[in-house]
């Protein structure tokens, strides 16, 4: 960057004499920005003197992003005539730079890398606030620790990879969760490293569904969505959670993976004493030979709910 650096204050000076060009049409921001189109992007923290200098000036210096910004299809409303100025190139984003011009480190810019809240969004809802809710964004578990919208997607080069993704999804969640990796691995588990699904089957990392806790989908998209077999409504409900649908699931299986077969929380008989334990002590629930317990010894084999039998057998 050092280079850069250099190059920079040399063609720092041989700019300041186009910039005219570039900030001339721009000049008269004052009515410009009493135009309601101008609103969101009027509030920013920028600094108050700060102009806008065009991105064919950033390219100059931050010459490694030059061939995307023609061709990213995400630039092409950004380039176009039609887009609000303060929505154009590169401070769209950025904000106005010509004080980051001005100052010897360069800085007096707007990285969204190293802000939090608010500040490292605001400029993606100048545009996404009509698919998505920043309410509802800024009560994730990411936006709370400081990972944004820049963290997973690529604004600046081409992925390859759908929704400007900065990896493949589950690649991507798993490099910075590396601690789940190994409950994928387990016994039983969701066939999430053999690419059958991904993570974002079961989150919902924009909290569209607004279950912000742990980035979980909302309501039935969880379980239901991809076992449907096991919705009902049945005759005979096995309704161990007040709630119905997906939280019942998590009463017994775990989401990613278990040691135990059909991932359950524990082992046979062990997921049903959770909440029977009173069982053991009847004389008719003597443990079966062969250490068949409960369900898989052919009784309550319809656990999730039967259509003819109340004890869940059939
Ligand atoms: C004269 C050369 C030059 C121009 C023109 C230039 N930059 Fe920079 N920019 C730099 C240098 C050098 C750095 C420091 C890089 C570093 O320290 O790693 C930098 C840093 C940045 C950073 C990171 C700042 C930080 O605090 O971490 C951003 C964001 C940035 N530039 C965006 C832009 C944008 C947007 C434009 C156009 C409005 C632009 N730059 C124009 C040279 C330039
Ligand atoms: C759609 C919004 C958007 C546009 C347009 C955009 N950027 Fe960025 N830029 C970002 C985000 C978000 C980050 C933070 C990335 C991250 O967190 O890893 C960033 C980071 C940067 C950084 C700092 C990288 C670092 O490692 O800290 C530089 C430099 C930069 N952008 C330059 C530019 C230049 C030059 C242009 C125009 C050619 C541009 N950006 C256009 C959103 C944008
Ligand atoms: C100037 C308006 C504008 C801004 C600002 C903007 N976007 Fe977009 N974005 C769009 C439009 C328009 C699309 C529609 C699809 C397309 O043409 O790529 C889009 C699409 C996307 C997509 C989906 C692309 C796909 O291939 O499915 C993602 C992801 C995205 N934007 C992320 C961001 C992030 C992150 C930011 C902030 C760093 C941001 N956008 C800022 C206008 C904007
Ligand atoms: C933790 C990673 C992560 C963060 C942070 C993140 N996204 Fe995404 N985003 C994804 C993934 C993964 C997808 C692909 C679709 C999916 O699997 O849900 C996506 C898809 C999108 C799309 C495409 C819409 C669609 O339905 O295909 C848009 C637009 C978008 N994100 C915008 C944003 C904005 C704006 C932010 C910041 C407020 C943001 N994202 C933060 C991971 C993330
Ligand atoms: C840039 C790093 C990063 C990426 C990429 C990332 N996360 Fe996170 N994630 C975090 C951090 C930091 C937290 C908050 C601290 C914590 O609880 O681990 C978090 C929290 C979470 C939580 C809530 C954890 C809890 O204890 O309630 C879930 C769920 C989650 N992430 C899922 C995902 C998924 C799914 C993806 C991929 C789409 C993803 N993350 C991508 C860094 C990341
Ligand atoms: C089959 C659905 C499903 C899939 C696929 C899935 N998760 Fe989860 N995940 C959940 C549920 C449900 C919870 C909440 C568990 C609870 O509350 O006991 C959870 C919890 C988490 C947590 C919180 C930490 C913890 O131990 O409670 C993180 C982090 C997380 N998942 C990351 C991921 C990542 C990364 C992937 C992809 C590699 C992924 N998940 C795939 C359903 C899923
Ligand atoms: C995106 C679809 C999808 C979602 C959402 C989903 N699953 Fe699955 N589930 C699968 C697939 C695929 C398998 C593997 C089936 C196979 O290997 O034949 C599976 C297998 C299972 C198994 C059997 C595992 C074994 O070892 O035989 C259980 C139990 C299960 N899922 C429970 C759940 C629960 C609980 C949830 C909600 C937290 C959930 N699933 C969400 C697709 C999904
Ligand atoms: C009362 C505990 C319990 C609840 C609640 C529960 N399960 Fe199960 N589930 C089990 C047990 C035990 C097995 C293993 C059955 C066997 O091996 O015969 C199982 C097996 C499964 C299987 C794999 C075998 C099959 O029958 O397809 C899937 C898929 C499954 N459950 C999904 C779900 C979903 C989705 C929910 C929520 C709607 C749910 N379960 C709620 C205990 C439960
Ligand atoms: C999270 C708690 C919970 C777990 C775990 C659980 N159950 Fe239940 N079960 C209930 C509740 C609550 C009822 C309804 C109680 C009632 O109506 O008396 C019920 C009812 C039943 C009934 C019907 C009893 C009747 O007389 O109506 C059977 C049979 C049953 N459970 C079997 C099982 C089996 C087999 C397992 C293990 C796979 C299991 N349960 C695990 C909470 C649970």
């Amino acid at each position: 960057m050092e280079a850069v650096r250099r190059r920079g204050r040399v063609l720092l000076l041989a700019l300041m004499g186009s910039l005219p060009l570039v900030v001339g049409p721009g000049m008269a921001r004052g009515a410009e920005a009493a135009k309601p189109a101008a609103q969101p992007a009027a509030k920013p923290a920028a600094p108050a003197a700060a102009e806008r200098i065009g991105a064919e000036v950033c390219l100059q210096c931050h010459s490694q992003y030059q061939k995307e910004w023609y061709t990213l299809r995400h630039n092409r409303f950004r380039k176009s005539d039609s887009a609000p100025e303060t929505l154009r190139g590169c401070e769209g984003c950025h904000g106005p730079g010509s004080a980051h011009l001005e100052d010897e480190k360069f800085g007096h810019i707007k990285n969204p890398r190293k802000a939090t809240g608010l500040a490292a969004v605001q400029m993606c809802f100048q545009c996404h606030g009509t698919d998505r809710k920043i309410s509802g964004w800024l009560q994730t578990p990411h936006a709370k620790a400081g990972v944004n919208c820049g963290s997973c997607h690529e604004m600046h080069k081409e992925t390859q990879q759908p929704a400007l993704l900065k990896a493949k999804t589950t690649a991507l969640c798993l490099s910075c969760h590396p601690d789940q990796e190994p409950t994928f691995r387990l016994n039983s588990h969701h066939p999430v490293l053999e690419e059958r699904m991904t993570c974002t089957d079961c989150h919902d990392v924009h909290n569209e569904g607004l279950n912000s806790r742990d980035a979980l989908k909302a309501g039935n998209d969880r379980c239901i969505r991809c076992h449907l077999e096991k919705q009902g409504p049945f005759l005979f409900e096995h309704q161990t959670t007040p709630e119905p649908g997906d939280a019942n699931c998590l009463s017994c299986h775990v989401p990613h993976g278990s040691a135990n077969p059909r991932l359950t929380q524990f082992y046979g008989s062990g997921v049903c004493l959770q909440c029977h334990a009173d069982i053991t002590a009847d004389p008719k629930h003597l443990p079966r030979l062969g250490g068949h317990q409960c369900y898989d010894a052919g009784c309550h084999n319809h656990l999730h709910g039967s259509n003819s039998d109340r004890q869940l057998i059939n």
